[in-house]
């Protein structure tokens, strides 16, 4: 299964991303995680990514779709995948398009993980990742158990001045692609505010598998 999570910063992408990728045998290809990974590493992509990341700011295009098409060419991801951040403008998505038709697939579905911008907020403030596991965790909703509570941090993109850029972001360059999937038929809308084993349950319903 080709298959596009898109909704704004801290909608649940990345927490429904764990979840479906074990169900659906799939991996999880998320661009901010390869971007946070190149960053922490220090290569040349991560040197230039850095500052965009820390002000809210989308990396540029050429860069994020070069990085994302070299991964999609890796043997795991031929027989289908998880796409989570990305496409998250025009370009991005017709150069997707392109390298999709090229190689004579197309994308199962497009799911739209549906948030307002309070919740956005609410949740951004209090998510904390794990950097020994990866694991998403928030104080409130899913706060971390106790071996791992000393050790989770906080992403330095999760700053109110950060934030608030990166929905405005979200609303001028990601959410203008949402017609283009709506227009082939392939975008199915979640609402993102239910709890994470709802949501979880909800897009497996879309995607015609058993919860
Ligand atoms: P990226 O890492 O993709 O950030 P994002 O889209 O802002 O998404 P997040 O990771 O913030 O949130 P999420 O939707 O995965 O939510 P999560 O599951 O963590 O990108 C970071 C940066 O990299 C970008 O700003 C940009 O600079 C750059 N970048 C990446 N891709 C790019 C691209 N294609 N082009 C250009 N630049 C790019 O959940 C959030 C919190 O909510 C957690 O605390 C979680 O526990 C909690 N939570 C989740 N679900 C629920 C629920 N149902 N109920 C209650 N709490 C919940």
């Amino acid at each position: 299964m080709r298959l596009i999570l898109i909704g704004p910063p801290a909608s649940g992408k990345g927490t429904q991303a764990e979840a479906l990728k074990e169900r659906l045998s799939i991996p999880h290809i998320s661009t901010g995680d390869m971007l946070r990974a190149a960053v922490r590493d220090a290569t040349p992509l991560g040197q230039e990514a850095k500052g965009y990341m820390e002000a809210g700011k989308l990396v540029p295009d050429d860069l994020v779709i070069r990085m994302t098409l070299e991964r999609l060419q890796r043997p795991d991801a031929r027989a289908g995948f998880l796409l989570d951040g990305f496409p998250r403008t025009r370009a991005q998505a017709e150069a997707l398009d392109r390298a999709l038709a090229d190689a004579g697939l197309g994308l199962d579905a497009v799911v739209l993980v549906d948030v307002p911008d309070e919740v956005v907020l609410e949740r951004m403030t209090g998510r904390r990742t794990d950097p020994q596991t990866g694991k998403i965790y928030h104080t409130v909703y899913n706060p971390p158990p106790p071996e791992a509570a000393d050790r989770v941090v906080q992403r330095p993109d999760d700053n109110p001045e950060s934030v608030r850029v990166r929905l405005d972001k979200y609303h001028q360059e990601t959410e203008p692609v949402i017609p283009h999937y709506e227009a082939e038929g392939l975008l199915k809308r979640v609402d993102g505010r239910a709890s994470p084993a709802e949501v979880t349950a909800a897009i497996l319903r879309i995607l015609g598998e058993e919860a």
